[in-house]
């Protein structure tokens, strides 16, 4: 089985890996970080997303052998510090019901406003609308994405 160098949150994994194991699972069973969550598997929910080189990826479309040499973020390292101002604005809105979807909410939010400062509400619905909440908090998903953007113009 190849064996393959991952550069998850800062820090080197070497896994082995079948060369068609999708990230998410190397992320998950083989690096230990379960804060990715499977939702589908098929690019459907993006429940699994994380950052490739800063970009929103399903993790779960990408094999591990394409995920070498780059720099994956997962949600358990968005920040240096205690909270991104984007999970400290979910909390202070509110937004998780049962919570699974929020992980790839967060990601995907966090590389629209790291691209987009002050996203207008079309382009919060068009950069988040292939993130799927079975518990239906879009509209706070919205809400905290402005108050984030609006922390971080102060
Ligand atoms: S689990 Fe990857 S898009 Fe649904
Ligand atoms: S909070 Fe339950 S699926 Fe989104």
């Amino acid at each position: 089985m190849p064996t393959y160098a991952l550069s998850i949150n800062g820090q080197r994994h070497t896994v082995d890996a079948p060369v068609d194991m999708p990230l998410l699972w190397a992320i998950r069973d083989l690096a230990g970080l379960t804060g990715t969550k499977f939702g589908c598997g098929i690019g459907q929910c993006r429940a699994c997303t994380v950052h490739l080189d800063g970009a929103a990826t399903f993790s779960c479309q990408i094999p591990v052998s394409a995920a070498q040499n780059r720099e994956i973020t997962t949600i358990e390292g968005l920040s240096d510090e205690d909270l991104h101002p984007i999970q400290q604005a979910w909390i202070d809105e509110d937004v998780p019901q049962c919570g699974y979807c929020q992980p790839g909410q967060i990601m995907s939010a966090a590389a629209l406003l790291a691209q987009n400062p002050d996203p207008t509400d079309d382009d919060i619905d068009s950069a988040m609308s292939s993130n799927i909440c079975r518990c239906g908090t879009y509209n706070r998903i919205r809400a905290a994405i402005h108050r984030a953007a609006r922390g971080a113009a102060q």
